[in-house]
């Protein structure tokens, strides 16, 4: 799939996937894609762990009742950082940004590759659901899994969210208010 066509397909899918495997050699693909985005200083900092054993598949679907795309993932890349990121740049750590920087080469590798996700973030965040993870995975105590992405083969359509138009959000030379 061409570049653009694959921004323009790109969407967050939260609805349920096929029995159909998600292969080793796309889901390496798609994290390849996440290794070649850029990176604060070139430091390289997020890890990555592909889940495609069932059982761990399960154990993880069945915390998220809400998310059918948790619940019926066929696999998931969770997206590592420091827990505590230490500053590289006049005090700035570029963690999180050098996170979603891959996770969005890596969206747009699984749209390209027929597959549908989600950037799931916010969960992540409460009731110490990636610690409960983090354990499942073998995730160090001094890292904390910041972004997982459910994979599969879409089993229905799913609406794409309306973007505002150009004009609205990007100006040539000088922001304008209006
Ligand atoms: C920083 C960030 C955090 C997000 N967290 C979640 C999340 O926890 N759960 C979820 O279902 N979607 C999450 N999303 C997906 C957004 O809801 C989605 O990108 C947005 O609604 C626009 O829809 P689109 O991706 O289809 O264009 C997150 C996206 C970003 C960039």
């Amino acid at each position: 799939m061409e570049l653009f066509e694959a921004i323009g397909r790109r969407h967050s899918y939260r609805g349920g996937f096929t029995d159909s495997a998600v292969g080793r050699g796309d889901l390496q693909a798609i994290v390849e894609a996440g290794l070649k985005a850029p990176s604060g200083k070139n430091e390289q900092t997020t890890r990555f762990v592909i889940v495609d054993d069932e059982a761990v598949l399960a154990a993880i679907r069945a915390m998220h009742p809400s998310n059918k795309a948790m619940q019926q993932c066929r696999a998931m890349i969770a997206c590592i950082v420091d827990a505590e990121p230490e500053a590289i740049y006049e005090g700035y750590s570029f963690q999180v940004e050098d996170c979603a920087a891959a996770v969005e080469n890596m969206l747009l590798a699984v749209t390209a590759l027929g597959y549908a996700t989600v950037w799931v973030d916010g969960w992540l965040r409460v009731k110490g659901n990636a610690a409960a993870i983090g354990g499942l995975l073998a995730v160090p105590k001094a890292k904390v899994i910041r972004i997982v992405l459910p994979i599969g083969v879409p089993a229905e359509k799913y609406p794409q969210p309306k973007k505002k138009p150009f004009t609205e959000r990007a100006y040539f030379n000088k922001y304008s208010a209006g």
